[in-house]
C-alpha cells in the first residue's frame, strides 16, 4: 500500500511538472482530455490510500505533529498547483506559483520521510 502511495505521488509531481513545461510552451496537450482528468484521478487515489493508511496506522494529526504538518502542506501544494496551472494570470506569476508548489511538495516528501515536525514541535 505505502509503495502504491509513493508511485502516485511520484507520478502526481511528474504530471504537475510535464503541465507547468507545456503551459510555459503554451502547448495545446493542456486541452487534451487525459491531460485534465488522469491527475485529478491520480490524486484522489493518492489522497485515499493515504487516509486508509493513516487510519489503519491510527496516525492522528494532532498527536503526530509531523503528520498534521504534511496534511498541510499537501493543501498547501495542491493551492499553489491549482494556482499555478489556472489562477496566475501571466508567466511571472505562473513560475512563481510552480516554485511555491515545488517547496511544499518538498516539504512533504521530507515530512513523509524523516516523520520529524519542523514548524510544530
Ligand atoms: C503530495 C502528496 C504526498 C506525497 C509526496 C507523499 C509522500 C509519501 C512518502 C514518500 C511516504 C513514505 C515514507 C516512508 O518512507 O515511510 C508516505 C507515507 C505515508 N503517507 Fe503520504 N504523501 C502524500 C500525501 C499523503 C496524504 C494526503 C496522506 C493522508 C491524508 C498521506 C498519508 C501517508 C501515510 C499514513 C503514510 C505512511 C506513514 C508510515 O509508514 O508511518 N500522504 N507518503
Amino acid at each position: 500500500m505505502k509503495h502504491l502511495h509513493m508511485t502516485l505521488a511520484a507520478l502526481s509531481i511528474a504530471l504537475f511538472f510535464l503541465r507547468f513545461v507545456w503551459l510555459m510552451l503554451g502547448s495545446e496537450q493542456l486541452q487534451k482530455k487525459w491531460v485534465k482528468i488522469t491527475p485529478h484521478v491520480i490524486d484522489t487515489a493518492l489522497l485515499a490510500i493515504g487516509i486508509v493508511m493513516a487510519v489503519k496506522l491510527a496516525l492522528s494529526p494532532f498527536e503526530y505533529m509531523w503528520f498534521g504538518e504534511k496534511i498541510i502542506a499537501v493543501f498547501a501544494y495542491i493551492f499553489t498547483g491549482y494556482y499555478t496551472l489556472k489562477l496566475a494570470r501571466n508567466r511571472t506569476m505562473q513560475i512563481i506559483g510552480f516554485l511555491g508548489a515545488m517547496g511544499w511538495v518538498m516539504l512533504v516528501a521530507r515530512l513523509a520521510i524523516s516523520k520529524q515536525p519542523i514548524f510544530f514541535i
